[in-house]
């Protein structure tokens, strides 16, 4: 019999399209098994300040399909001291609340174990960030909208690239990853792609550019990731003078890639997640995340999802170079 009666539900960090798939999962699972369950307004920072409120099945409804969170989110910095995670431990004390499932990325999981190391509260996490950086999990949720939605713009900017003979910088997110920019870069057919798991691509571009218009392909789309040598702006102006006969534009899709009507694969992996992380409360589990591993469902200790390095796939990397001749 779980000691698990009552549980919090929060997200953290930058939202990411499926997160409320993942709140309305939890919430419903939790009833199902007769729990109840309080959701955490503004993530860690809630916690602390004590904004809880009561989540039942008919609260999530008509959720899943929406952009955002209901519970609101922040990144807060008190909670990686030890008197903001002091109250929300007495917060989620007086609350009577038994355990807690965090969705959020790598600054989520972080606060997380580190409070999961100081007290007996237990934390289960879900990975929620556009960025797709979380070690031990193949995906993260909103990764795949983000991407669909990376792709409907570059596909409207390769229309006036093409009409105009332009060269385009695209600059999209990932923080110091480049996984959206990879993905996207291949699937949009983008000439270039520009990470930073890669070193010198900049001088590799010169290159590719001047064999281009060589062969007169100047109109080109280069996916450039935000994380990358000071990102598009920068490196279009690095190269503006070098290559006078192009004409260029750097366009930064920005929050856009964010918000958004979440994709089935988002909901989808947000319901399993969700359930499968108030499934793992309820067997005992604490300070690890819930994530996919050729599409099963695995647990993956905090530290080990925050600490180790998640690789880009190298394969579509030389096969996006292959693609592009
Ligand atoms: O981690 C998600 C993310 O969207 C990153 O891709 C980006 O670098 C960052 O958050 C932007 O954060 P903010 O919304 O605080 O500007």
């Amino acid at each position: 019999m779980s000691k698990i009666k009552k549980i919090g539900v929060l997200t953290s960090g930058g939202d990411a399209p499926g997160m409320n798939a993942a709140i309305r999962s939890v919430t419903r699972t939790a009833i199902y098994y007769n729990l109840d369950v309080l959701g955490i307004r503004h993530g860690f920072k809630g916690m602390i300040e004590g904004y809880f409120k009561p989540l039942k099945a008919h609260t999530v409804s008509d959720i899943i399909q929406r952009g955002g969170t209901i519970l609101k989110t922040a990144r807060c910095p008190e909670f990686m001291t030890k008197t903001g995670r002091k109250k929300a431990y007495g917060n989620l004390k007086s609350m009577k609340i038994d355990g807690v499932v965090v969705i959020g990325g790598d600054g989520t999981f972080t606060g997380a174990g580190v409070f999961g190391e100081e007290y007996d509260i237990p934390f289960i996490g879900i990975p929620g960030t556009i960025d797709n950086d979380i070690y031990g999990t193949d995906v993260t949720i909103g990764y795949d909208t983000a991407l669909n939605t990376v792709v409907e713009a570059v596909d409207k900017i390769r229309d006036t690239a093409s009409a105009h003979n332009r060269l385009f910088f695209v600059e999209v997110m990932g923080a110091e990853a480049g996984f959206i920019a990879l993905r996207s870069g291949i699937a949009c057919g983008a000439e270039a792609i520009l990470i930073p798991e890669e070193k010198d691509q900049v001088a590799t571009l010169k290159s590719f550019l001047e064999d281009g218009f060589r062969r007169k392909k100047s109109r080109n789309i280069i996916i450039v990731a935000e994380g990358d040598e000071g990102g598009a702006i920068e490196i279009a102006r690095k190269l503006k003078h070098e290559f006078k006969d192009y004409s260029m534009r750097v366009t930064v899709l920005g929050h856009i890639q964010r918000g958004g009507s979440p994709s089935v694969f988002d909901r989808v992996t947000a319901s399993r997640l969700g359930y499968h992380a108030v499934e793992a409360l309820l067997d005992g589990q604490k300070n690890a995340m819930v994530g996919v591993q050729d599409n099963e469902v695995v647990l993956v200790p905090f530290r080990k999802a925050v600490k180790l390095n998640k690789d880009v796939n190298r394969e579509l990397l030389e096969i996006s170079k292959i693609l592009s001749i």
